[in-house]
């Protein structure tokens, strides 16, 4: 049995917030999510979770059927903390313990630190360039682990090491817990070190394995806004560089976020800002332009997005041309061939083939049918004060500039609003509807003059 403890409990001090370190994001998801989801990879036959610090907060982020949590109530420590756990962990079980503030461990390495800690004890080391902060790994003239040293309880000599501990541990788990039992808090920080368990196997003359990792980012924790920062960008440049090797063409790796799963097509292109949250899905072909974002939304072949749009929850079909300058809102459906154009909102609306609305106009709860014009300045009145209300529109009806459509109403196949209309009735197959003052011109009116004492 495999079973992994994953310490969240930690305040994390250094990040400077109030929302647990646990539960800032990367690449838009927890950094907690990130180690769970690997947890997973590994087939993990347990997965125990050590909350403390905002408990509540944190259970409910990593809460699943798989996931038991274990509170840490006073943070005394990451031994501490896995001391909270290692009781539900069945004794014959190998426990990879994990850090919920090193969000990018990888499987391939946990794979490796699993099967070293068959002959004793394995733990997962790095060489950094930068090792300020970490634990050093000290080794003996033989080149034989001895012990972790905090960086608070390090000589100097000993802070110029440049290999750290990772936090990865594996252990047989009744063996963990013995030796758990014998770790003290005498040192720099009073805290339960969770790798003083390695100086006691070795003292136990248990072998104590060392497995190394090639990949310095890998490994990286999460202790300070800077550190994050420097892991977002490092790893946006990763995921750049997958979907480049896929065949999308980006305009320039360092100005892309994906916070979420992209999918794409041939063909694709993406401009400078671009930032993609949620599950996304590009087509053959798509081209999304300069500073948009996309959330949650499926973008059909050969569709553009054009710079400055905000497309959030919605579809849009095969040949559609959004924007620049559009908002689409949860529930848009824009047909093939489409047009919405700038500063044009919709929102929970259909548009047919073909359909436009090129300027300026709400669209809220309606249905657009095939080749109609939405005019500029329209508007779908679908709100009443309590409840939403439908527009229905036929295919290839007109609606005139700055006309509002009180909804509920439908506008039949043909239909054509004149400009100006507040439209509050239906409108047959093929009827003009006019609805506004008619103009009336006045012959010989003077316009006022100032009066005059006027200085
Ligand atoms: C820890 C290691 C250090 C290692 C580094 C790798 C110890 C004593 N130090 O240092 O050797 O180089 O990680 O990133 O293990 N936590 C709890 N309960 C606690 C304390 C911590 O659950 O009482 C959790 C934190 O939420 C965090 C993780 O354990 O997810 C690590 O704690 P942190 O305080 O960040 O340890 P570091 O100082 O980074
Ligand atoms: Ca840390």
């Amino acid at each position: 049995m495999l079973e992994v403890i994953i310490l969240a409990a930690g305040q994390g001090s250094r990040m400077q917030s109030s929302l647990p370190k646990v539960l800032h994001t990367l690449a838009g998801q927890p950094l907690v999510a990130h180690v769970l989801q690997t947890a997973r990879q590994i087939m993990a036959d347990a997965i125990h979770v050590v909350v403390g610090h905002g408990a509540q907060a944190v259970k409910a982020a990593v809460a699943a059927p798989d996931v038991q949590c274990h509170l840490q109530a006073e943070q005394r420590g990451t031994g501490h903390a896995v001391a909270q756990a290692i009781g539900a962990c069945d004794p014959n079980s190998t426990v990879l313990v994990l850090f919920g503030d090193v969000p990018l461990i990888s499987k391939a390495v946990l794979t490796d630190v699993v099967a070293a800690s068959a002959s004793g004890v394995a733990m997962l080391s790095a060489y950094l360039e930068d090792p300020t902060g970490y634990g050093r790994v000290v080794r003996d003239q033989d080149g034989e682990f001895t012990a972790v040293v905090e960086e608070k309880d390090a000589s100097p000599e000993q802070r110029r090491l440049q290999e750290i501990n990772t936090g990865v541990l594996a252990a047989n788990a009744e063996k963990l817990a013995a030796w758990l039992g014998r770790v003290d808090n005498h040192n720099a920080q009073s805290e339960y070190y969770l790798p003083d368990v390695l100086r006691l196997a070795r003292e136990d003359g248990v072998p104590v394995t060392v497995a190394c990792s090639d990949n310095d980012f890998n490994v990286q924790g999460v202790n300070t806004p800077q550190q994050l920062e420097a892991l977002e960008r490092r790893h946006q440049q990763v995921l750049a560089d997958e979907l480049m090797t896929g065949g999308v063409l980006i305009a320039d790796r360092s100005r892309l976020d994906v916070r979420g799963r992209l999918q794409c097509g041939r063909d694709v292109s993406i401009d400078v800002n671009v930032i993609f949250e949620g599950d996304v899905a590009l087509g053959d072909g798509v081209s999304i332009g300069a500073n948009c974002m996309v959330r949650d939304a499926a973008i059909g072949a050969g569709a553009q997005i054009l710079p400055f749009s905000h497309v959030e929850g919605a579809e849009v079909q095969a040949g559609a041309v959004i924007g620049p300058y559009a908002r689409l809102r949860p529930g848009a459906v824009i047909g093939e061939q489409a047009k919405v154009g700038n500063f044009v909102e919709v929102k929970n609306a259909r548009l047919g083939f073909a359909a436009k609305a090129n300027h300026l106009a709400y669209l809220g709860d309606a249905d657009i049918g095939e080749h109609s014009n939405v005019g500029a300045g329209t508007i779908t009145c679908n709100y009443d004060g309590a409840n939403k209300h439908r527009t229905t529109l036929g295919e290839n009806v007109f609606v005139g500039s700055n006309s509002t459509l009180v909804a509920p109403v439908t506008i039949e196949s043909g239909g054509f609003v004149a400009a100006g209309s507040t439209v509050t009735s239906d409108v047959a197959p093929d009827q003009l509807a006019v609805a506004r003052g008619r103009q009336r011109n006045i012959d010989g009116w003077r316009r006022p003059t100032k009066s005059g004492d006027a200085d």
